[in-house]
């Protein structure tokens, strides 16, 4: 059994009832950024989901991509959203009776997925890996039940890319520093590709993201919590830190502000047969 501690608000045990709502609205707000989309499409181009396959969507949330790959494996197919948090479970499964989506959604851990050994065409992971303290059992396990052939697609942040302007570069990174410890693996996203290539897989495809914030508005309830934080910790003092509000005001109401965080993703699949160079899949 791996580390199941508890880490950042999006683990699974940290997320109470009353926090679902506010989580999903985080998920539903990300759900429409353009970077989010546009890296979503990249992986799902890359990934070529076909009718009748089986995918896996681990740490499914809102299970908008088990919906996804639902549509994209009909007709014949089948995909398996796998969420350990009930309230976001049932979010996940009243959506798709919703919208007639055929996705299916169980309780279940990355580290150890109720899913038996090489039985599975696809697996997507997306912003999860970041919340484990254990990242590389999960890959493990994806490799695990993946059919030789079968293909995944990991999406996660690098939160060491968060970039805002204007403002002091030194309040600046003490609000960043914030940002930080905000998941078990802050860099998850520059690790993708070798957890893929530790865990025997072979990597297909490489893809990024920038996030960007409006530049016309503050993200105001992010930035206010850096903000708190890094006062609270001694990294800056109130003055420099309400300096800095005031010009990413400023900056905002002509609109030159930048605010964005770097999403990566990669695609990779499982040899045919281990060991080997692998000429034989195509
Ligand atoms: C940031 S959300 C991402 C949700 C979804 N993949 C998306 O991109 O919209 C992180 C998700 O990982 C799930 N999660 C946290 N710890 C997990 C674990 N040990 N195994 C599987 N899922 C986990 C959370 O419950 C949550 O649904």
């Amino acid at each position: 059994m791996g580390d199941t501690r508890p880490t950042s608000q999006f683990h699974a045990r940290n997320i109470a009832a009353s926090n679902v709502e506010r989580l999903v609205g985080a998920l539903d707000a990300q759900d429409t950024n353009d970077g989010v989309r546009r890296l979503r499409a990249w992986a799902h181009a890359a990934l070529a989901v076909r009718p009748g396959e089986r995918a896996v969507d681990i740490g499914a949330g809102t299970g908008s991509q088990t919906r996804h790959l639902a549509a994209a494996v009909a007709p014949g197919g089948e995909a398996l959203g796998i969420e350990p948090n009930p309230g976001l479970r049932s979010v996940a499964e009243q959506r798709a009776a919703d919208t007639g989506s055929r996705a299916r959604f169980v309780d279940g851990d990355a580290l150890t997925l109720p899913v038996p050994d090489a039985s599975v065409d696809v697996v997507w992971c997306e912003r999860v890996l970041q919340h484990l303290v254990e990242p590389d059992k999960a890959v493990a396990e994806i490799a695990r039940v993946l059919r030789p052939g079968g293909r995944v697609a990991l999406l996660d942040t690098d939160w060491a890319t968060t970039i805002l302007h204007p403002g002091d570069p030194e309040t600046v990174a003490a609000l960043m520093s914030g940002a930080l410890s905000a998941a078990a693996d802050p860099y998850s996203g520059r690790k993708l590709v070798g957890r893929l290539s530790a865990a025997g897989l072979v990597i297909d495809d490489r893809g990024s993201q920038a996030l960007l914030q409006d530049h016309a508005s503050v993200a105001w309830p992010l930035i206010r919590m850096l903000g708190g934080s890094a006062v609270r910790r001694g990294l800056t003092t109130e003055d420099r830190r309400d300096r800095l509000y005031a010009e990413l005001t400023e900056a905002a109401e002509r609109g030159a502000l930048h605010m964005s965080v770097t999403m990566f993703a990669a695609v990779a699949h499982r040899p045919v047969r281990s060991g080997n160079a692998e000429p034989e899949y195509t």
